[in-house]
């Protein structure tokens, strides 16, 4: 981090187990369903901030400055000039931030990027140092959630460890984020498998405005309420089977909706579908404990018990020794951390 930087946020990406796709009106970002999501421990972001004296903020991510017309640079500029309009502010930020894992294909690294981002720029201006002092100076984590859900929706949720819930509300302004419960509950464990690390070519921004095209969608919305009712007994249970399937049927409806949908996304590989035909077959005939789902991207996330990871990543190393692996786990939440 560059030294004149005082604080660095580090923030998880989280997995979706129940999917917000879709949004009943864009402009204010209002999904169209609520999601529920397991925050992760290793899939981080790190961000800090300062005001410069420029007319225009500067990001520089994984050590490089991105140039003005830098696609992802846009996207953060963007982001604190919403933010700035919002809050009736006018200084310019410096950014600097990086990513553990590889960006925008698939493991959300667009919700751990904005909570960092938002969290990060709070900081910057007003002078925070840890979460406690920006809850005390007005931006608790509810606000920071709400304000980081403009840039990426699935950002809201990384403001939580353990299990996080994003309720849509009846309106749009009656949107809600709630923590159902903390990692020590049930820390679970995600093995991601990379089937590529490329960027994905449909973004996901694309994807949630067609969605709604989609034959499938309205029957999709009008099951979700139950399936989210189940998948919570499940967590509270701590019923793996019970979450796994669960979990399995919501993100391969999830894929259905982007396919029929006009345009179409196909966010699977042929790789990804002889993988989730693997993972069933030996679940069913071997000691596989483990359940997947998929982002909008081509890798999968296999959420199985702590205790089976080395079992899981054996099995995948013995027949798909091409593919890389990420250990991750459900995490406690972020951190703003003061360096002077
Ligand atoms: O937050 P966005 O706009 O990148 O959309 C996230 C969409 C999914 O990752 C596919 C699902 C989710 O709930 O995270």
């Amino acid at each position: 981090m560059n030294p004149q930087h005082h604080f660095k946020v580090e923030v998880a990406s989280n997995i979706a187990l129940l999917k917000y796709w879709g949004k009943r009106d864009p402009s204010k970002q209002w999904p169209a369903n609520d999601s529920l999501s397991m925050t992760l421990k290793n899939a981080q972001t790190f961000t800090s901030a300062r005001v410069i004296g420029e007319t225009s903020d500067v990001v520089i991510w994984g050590g490089r400055q991105l140039p003005s017309d830098d696609p992802a640079a846009v996207r953060v500029r963007n982001h604190l000039s919403r933010l700035r309009a919002i809050l009736c502010l006018d200084s310019k930020l410096e950014i600097v931030t990086e990513n553990t894992f590889p960006a925008a294909c698939g493991i959300a690294s667009s919700a751990s990027g904005f909570a960092a981002l938002t969290t990060a720029a709070l900081a910057a201006w007003t002078g925070g140092r840890s979460l406690e002092d920006l809850d005390q100076v007005g931006f608790s984590r509810s606000q920071l959630a709400l304000l980081a859900r403009l840039g990426s929706g699935s950002a809201c949720r990384s403001l939580w460890g353990g299990f996080v819930r994003w309720h849509a509300g009846d309106t749009p302004d009656s949107q809600a984020v709630e923590q159902l419960c903390d990692e020590s509950h049930w820390p679970l464990a995600d093995v991601i498998v990379l089937v590529s690390d490329k960027e994905k070519k449909i973004s996901s921004r694309v994807g949630h405005e067609s969605a709604f095209s989609s034959p499938f969608m309205e029957p999709r919305l009008a099951g979700l309420p139950e399936r989210m009712s189940k998948m919570i007994a499940a967590i509270e249970s701590r019923h793996l089977e019970g979450l796994g399937l669960l979990m399995e049927a919501e993100a391969l409806e999830m894929h259905s909706v982007m396919m029929s949908s006009n345009p179409a996304a196909n966010y699977l590989l042929p790789e990804t579908t002889a993988l989730l035909s693997w993972i069933r077959k030996r679940r069913h005939f071997g000691d596989f404990p483990a359940y997947f789902t998929i982002d909008a991207g081509p890798n999968v996330h296999l959420i199985c018990e702590p205790g089976d990871v080395a079992k899981v990543c054996a099995a995948l190393n013995d027949d798909w020794p091409e593919l890389r692996l990420f250990r991750d786990e459900c995490g406690s939440g972020p951190v703003l951390r003061a360096l002077s």
